[in-house]
């Protein structure tokens, strides 16, 4: 008998995970991929960069999975909403959670939510167009911005603020918010990491993609950029060499400036109404390796500060979590009877989208071995009770409806492939008209 799964979540761990169950031969398998959005591919469409076309390629991928037959794509439904983990549990053999970090970690300083003082998910889902936030939320009005944390994401969100909106327009930027960085007045941006170059976490490739920006100066404090020891792995040493040439660089007078700076900690967030500025205090490293401030300050007039100092998953309602790792304890991916889980949400916000694959294959493996000569439920009631709610999945052709709307989108607007469509009642006007 076919065993039923239901996958909650369509970023890379969820479709990973569908493709894994349809791909081994022990058992009849069929998947249902349960999304909060009308769209799938999660961080993929909604986190990665929309200049870095070739990554989001890796969604071309992703699609070959939700078109195989034993796969379906239900978008639109939430678990905690639409739907509780017994409505799952009744209606499947197993659950797979896949619904990856949606939050930002907070820095716990003074000032933090002053307006003007951003979380990275924030700026990052304005310019991916996630339908949770508006175009109109921000407004780059600050000559000079402060970006906290040296991670891939932290360079991300440089590299859109420092381009110019023309250099973005052939990515999938929605329109408005294209417009609102065409009228971005930043001048100068300041990324800031605690510690030295030898500890950032942004790759080789990233760091260097930073060095070929066409609009931006980017300088280094030579002092900072000073690395004691010699014995680093080859991707950290790549970084300190790049960091290094860049050190006590002249600008050539591009309109934009990029200060990376090290050994900085945030302190406070000064202002009354809004941002007005940053107060940095120095670091070193104590004898235990931990970073401690020095007691000297120093402050940047700034009025937008980018808070990029990771993601955290969010419990869902019904499933156990731990608030110190901010993750779903689970053992090889299993969390309990027949619940599993997979991707962010198993192993907290860190790796890039090819790490959920072999994180996806390891959770199958614990299930399919689990629930190896279990009976099989007799019943799936979920279409009947998402009827009953007044629930209708996005279907996978609906959502081929959008995407096609996207592609017409860019064509009218003489922009690259696709254009994303801002908001949810865009989308579902799109696919339902
Ligand atoms: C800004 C950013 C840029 C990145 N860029 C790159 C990159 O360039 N290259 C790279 O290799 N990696 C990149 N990564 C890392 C990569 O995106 C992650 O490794 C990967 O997306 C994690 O997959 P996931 O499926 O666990 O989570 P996600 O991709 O976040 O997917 C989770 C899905 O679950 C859905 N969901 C959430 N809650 C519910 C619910 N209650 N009910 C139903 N559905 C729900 C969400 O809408 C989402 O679609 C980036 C990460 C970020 C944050
Ligand atoms: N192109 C790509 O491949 C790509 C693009 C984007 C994201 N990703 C991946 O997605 C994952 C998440 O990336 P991320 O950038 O969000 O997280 P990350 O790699 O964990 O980086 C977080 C940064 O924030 C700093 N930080 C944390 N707490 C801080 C605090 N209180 N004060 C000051 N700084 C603080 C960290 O410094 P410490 O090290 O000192 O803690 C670190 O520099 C990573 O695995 C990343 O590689 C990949």
């Amino acid at each position: 008998m076919t065993l039923r799964v239901a996958v909650i979540g369509s970023g890379p761990a969820g479709i990973y995970t569908a493709e894994a169950l349809v791909k081994q031969a022990q058992e009849d398998v069929q998947v249902d991929v349960i999304e909060r959005l009308p769209t799938p591919y999660g961080l993929v469409r909604y986190g990665v960069a929309p200049d870095h076309t070739s990554i989001k390629s890796i969604a071309n991928y992703l699609r070959r999975v939700l078109e195989l037959p034993e796969v379906r794509f239900l978008g639109g439904v939430t678990l905690g909403e639409h739907l509780s983990v017994e409505d799952l549990l009744a209606s499947y053999d197993a659950v797979v959670y896949a619904t990856g970090a949606m939050v930002d970690r907070k820095l716990g300083i003074p000032g933090e939510d002053l307006p003007g003082s951003v979380a990275a998910t924030d700026f990052v889902n304005w310019y991916c167009g996630h339908p949770d936030v508006s175009a109109s939320m921000f407004t780059l009005d600050s000559p000079e911005v402060a970006v906290i944390g040296v991670g891939n994401v932290a360079v991300d969100v440089v590299r859109v603020l420092a381009k110019t909106a023309e250099e973005l327009s052939s990515t999938d930027v929605p329109h408005d918010v294209l417009e609102r960085l065409g009228e971005s007045q930043v001048k100068a941006i300041h990324m800031i990491g605690r510690r030295g170059p030898e500890h950032a976490k942004f790759t080789l490739k990233e760091l260097r993609e930073l060095g070929e920006l066409a609009n931006a100066d980017v300088c280094v404090r030579e002092d900072e950029a000073v690395v004691l020891g010699g014995d680093f792995p080859r991707q950290i040493r790549g970084n300190i060499d790049v960091l290094q040439s860049w050190a006590g660089r002249d600008p050539v007078g591009r309109p934009r400036r990029l200060d990376v700076r090290f050994w900085l900690r945030p302190v406070e967030i000064l202002g009354t109404d809004r941002v007005e500025g940053l107060r940095l205090e120095r670091t070193r490293l104590s004898e235990e390796g931990r970073v401690v401030g020095t007691g000297e300050f120093e402050t940047i007039p700034v009025g937008m500060v980018l808070r990029s100092v990771g993601y955290q998953s969010v419990p869902l309602p019904g499933v156990p979590f731990d608030e110190r790792s901010m993750t779903v304890p689970n053992e090889a991916g299993r969390i309990r009877e027949r619940e599993y889980v997979a991707g962010w949400l198993k192993r907290g916000p860190t790796g890039v989208i090819g790490t959920n694959k072999s994180d996806a294959a390891e959770t199958v493996r614990t299930l399919l071995s689990d629930l190896a000569g279990h009976d099989r439920l007799r019943s799936a009631p979920i279409d009947a009770l998402l009827h009953e709610r007044g629930v209708r999945p996005v279907t996978y052709d609906e959502w081929l409806a959008i995407e096609a709307a996207e592609g017409a989108l860019a064509k009218s607007l003489g922009r690259g492939e696709r254009v994303k469509l801002a908001g949810l009642e865009a989308m579902l006007r799109a696919c339902r008209p």
